[in-house]
């Protein structure tokens, strides 16, 4: 196969979704059609699941899943398919962030009764911020739930998007009969029985010919036919160039738990989901069909092995192909770099590889090079951009619980932080170390792994701030950015990167500064510059 068909073959997208909406059902059945794995419930979940254990014990029970399940490939109707595994809870958001600067679509799982939750809108954000195509699954129409027009609805006002569907149910809950695919225009009937790969399909060449009424029933015929006749009146006629620049997308209904709907969702995902798209790097526009190699870090991963501190970093392949034992250049330690056991990833396990293209992504041990967002190239002197870090929503200081540790102490947070676990910011008054998080939980986190990978012990102490924002002046040689922080002083910090940051300890104290300092900007995201 030529190095364009390996490309355009390729197809490497997330699935998204508030946790419980179906993402990791939907997940395996795309790998029981993928012939990847051969029975329900092979693929675990990489849930936080509360209860009997603590905190801490559970996130290590989820780590060493969610390395397994980081990327789940399989090849299906000629297709390589990449999903990337993103965590549904919400204090690891920021991962889930990350994660979509490496897929070129997504797929987005919505419960039928629950609807557009809180964290489906946040992620859902992110997506058109970048133009990601979107296709959403309404799951769950074995149960009862919102009305099917409600609902897509719904998920235009909340979530800004633009659908139209590619399917219709016909019924739901106890009544579901099954769906109308709009994308084949065939009918799936849902038998509801628990064999679990049969569906029935049935093609219906014209929906107004009494044989619908035969299949489905006389009220539900004459239901479906109005349905699709106010779907042709009110959505827009499919239109792939608008889907796959993020302005318009198609939605299906299903039973991922069933079965349902998935083959419908899957086979017209790999006709009109993208194939590896060029990216921006802070120099230039890279192609996917250029020779060359590049692909930067989006995730890394520590070893589950305390005794062996190495790690696997995650790259993303831009364009080229990545060579097992070729030297790339590390682009930020302008340093030659050689790969002697590059891991693909397959259904649920990694395969040392001597071959990957665009689209794949591959797993390199390491033993502290990497950082997230780190570039790997051929030579040339570029970065790719677009793993911002957003603000964190909680701030504590954290001490040296030991003084005879203070070293490995260092270390640990250095390392923590490459992987990107939480943010470092270190005060420009006194250089104490305050450590941001998404959520409450990465504090257990980074307390057990301190403790646990380094020896190392630390106490925190609560750091009154609300928000970090990105500091940059208009001119930095005038009165009005000296006197800010002249009277932020307190507030002032760097982070891991050098760059000057504000803590600011209220929304108000955003406003304040806004309009006392308007010559000095405040940005949420450490890429303000993107
Ligand atoms: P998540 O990864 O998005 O968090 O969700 P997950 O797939 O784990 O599904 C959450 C729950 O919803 C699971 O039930 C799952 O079986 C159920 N579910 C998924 N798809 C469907 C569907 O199409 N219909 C119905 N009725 N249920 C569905 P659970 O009881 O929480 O877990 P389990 O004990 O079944 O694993």
């Amino acid at each position: 196969m030529s190095f364009l068909e390996e490309i355009q073959r390729r197809r490497t997208f997330g699935i998204i979704s508030h946790p419980d909406a179906g993402k990791t059902t939907l997940t395996e059945k795309l790998l029981l059609f993928g012939g990847a794995i051969q029975e329900a419930g092979a693929v675990k979940s990489n849930k936080i699941k509360k209860g009997a254990t603590s905190d801490f014990m559970e996130i290590e029970r989820q780590r060493g899943i969610s390395v397994a399940t980081s990327v789940l490939a399989f090849e299906y109707k000629g297709k390589k398919i990449n999903i990337l595994d993103t965590p549904g809870h919400k204090d690891f958001a920021e991962d889930t962030f990350r994660t979509l600067t490496a897929v070129d679509s997504v797929i987005v799982v919505i419960d039928v009764a629950k609807g557009v939750e809180e964290q489906t809108e946040k992620l859902v954000a992110v997506c058109r911020m970048r133009k990601i195509p979107i296709i959403v699954f309404i799951n769950k129409l074995d149960r009862e739930g919102k009305d099917a027009f409600d609902l897509m609805d719904e998920v235009e006002k909340k979530l800004g998007l633009h659908v139209t569907p590619l399917s219709f149910p016909i019924g739901m809950g106890y009544d579901f009969k099954g769906i109308y695919n709009i994308w084949e225009q065939n009918i799936n009937l849902f038998s509801g029985d628990s064999k679990k790969n049969i569906e029935e399909t049935i093609a219906i060449e014209n929906i107004d010919s009494p044989e619908l009424e035969n299949i489905v029933g006389e009220k539900p015929a004459q239901k479906l036919r109005e349905e699709l006749e106010l779907i042709q009146e009110v959505y827009p006629t499919f239109d792939r160039n608008a889907y796959l620049d993020g302005n318009l997308q198609p939605v299906f209904f299903g039973s991922a738990l069933n079965n349902f709907g998935v083959r419908e969702i899957l086979d017209c995902f790999i006709e009109i989901a993208p194939s590896p798209k060029p990216k921006e790097s802070d120099t230039r526009l890279v192609e996917p069909t250029e020779e060359k190699l590049s692909g930067f870090v989006f995730k890394i991963h520590a070893n589950m092995d305390p005794k062996h501190r190495d790690r696997l970093a995650f790259v993303k392949i831009v364009s080229g192909t990545f060579e097992r034992n070729k030297p790339y250049t590390h682009v930020r330690l302008n340093k030659a770099l050689k790969f002697s056991s590059p891991n693909a990833f397959f259904a649920e396990k990694k395969e040392i590889v001597d071959i990957s293209y665009p689209g794949d992504i591959v797993g390199l041990h390491d033993t502290g090079n990497f950082k997230i967002g780190d570039t790997l190239t051929e030579g040339e002197t570029m970065n790719f951009r677009g793993i911002p870090s957003f603000s964190p929503e909680h701030f504590r200081y954290i001490n040296n619980a030991d003084p005879l540790k203070a070293k490995q102490l260092e270390k640990g947070i250095d390392q923590l932080m490459d992987e990107g676990v939480a943010q470092l910011f270190t005060l420009e008054m006194n250089n104490r170390k305050v450590i941001g998080t998404v959520g409450a939980l990465q504090y257990e986190v980074i307390q057990y792994r301190l403790e646990h990978e380094y020896g190392a012990k630390c106490t925190y102490e609560n750091f009154p701030a609300h928000k970090a924002c990105w500091v940059k002046p208009d001119d930095a040689k005038s009165e009005e950015y000296k006197e800010f922080l002249r009277v932020k002083q307190k507030f002032m910090a760097k982070d891991k990167y050098g760059q000057l940051v504000f803590l600011a300890d209220s929304e108000f104290s955003i406003q304040m500064t806004q309009s006392k300092y308007p010559s000095v900007k405040l940005f949420f995201t450490s890429e303000y510059n993107e």
